[in-house]
């Protein structure tokens, strides 16, 4: 990824009323390069303490392994996915992560991933919120250049009801 392109995205990554972060996965561990203020604010940590670090520093050793291994399976595919992580922030109080993976870079070899995070709160109630913020989300990412505009109301279907049915299923196991 060239200066512009990093340029580029910080400055929607600033803006955005959701959070968002960026990974490069050329480094080794796939480190956090870009952390926005709303994410710094969820999680109560500076920018300082998280960069350069692995995302995963906000889980509990042992905690979310089916998530987790579903995570690497498609990063490794260079795939996009959604999860529920359980997520602890730096003052230790607990929340549910309903993570969204999005891969930037060539079709099938992405150099870095954007992720998105969004807090699922009680058993009733976060999927009118999450519809918002998957479509705050598709919005940052054309304008970051990632999501090609033609096809942002098709992925915005396919990404509503990918999230929906997670969400049903995190509901249900509660
Ligand atoms: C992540 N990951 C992550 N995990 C988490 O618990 N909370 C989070 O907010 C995030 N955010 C996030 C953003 C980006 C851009 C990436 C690429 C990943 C997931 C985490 O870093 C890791 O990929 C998973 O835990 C699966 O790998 P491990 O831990 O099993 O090696």
């Amino acid at each position: 990824m060239d200066r512009r392109q990093f340029e580029k995205i910080r400055s929607v990554f600033d803006r955005s009323g959701i959070a968002l972060t960026l990974s490069d996965l050329t480094r080794p561990d796939q480190p956090l390069v870009l952390a926005n203020p709303k994410f710094l604010s969820m999680t109560g940590y500076p920018e300082a303490e998280i960069l350069g670090r692995n995302c995963r520093f906000l889980q509990r050793d042992g905690d979310n392994l089916e998530e987790r291994a579903e995570i690497r399976q498609a990063m490794a595919a260079g795939r996009e996915v959604q999860a529920v992580l359980r997520n602890f922030r730096r003052d230790g109080s607990e929340f549910n992560n309903l993570l969204f993976l999005h891969p930037i870079g060539p079709p099938g070899a992405p150099t870095h991933y954007l992720g998105s995070q969004f807090i699922l709160r009680m058993a009733w109630g976060s999927e009118p919120q999450a519809m918002a913020h998957v479509d705050t989300l598709l919005h940052d990412m054309t304008r970051i250049g990632v999501q090609a505009e033609r096809l942002e109301m098709e992925q915005r279907r396919h990404l509503a009801e990918a999230t929906a049915v997670l969400i049903r299923a995190w509901e249900r196991r509660r």
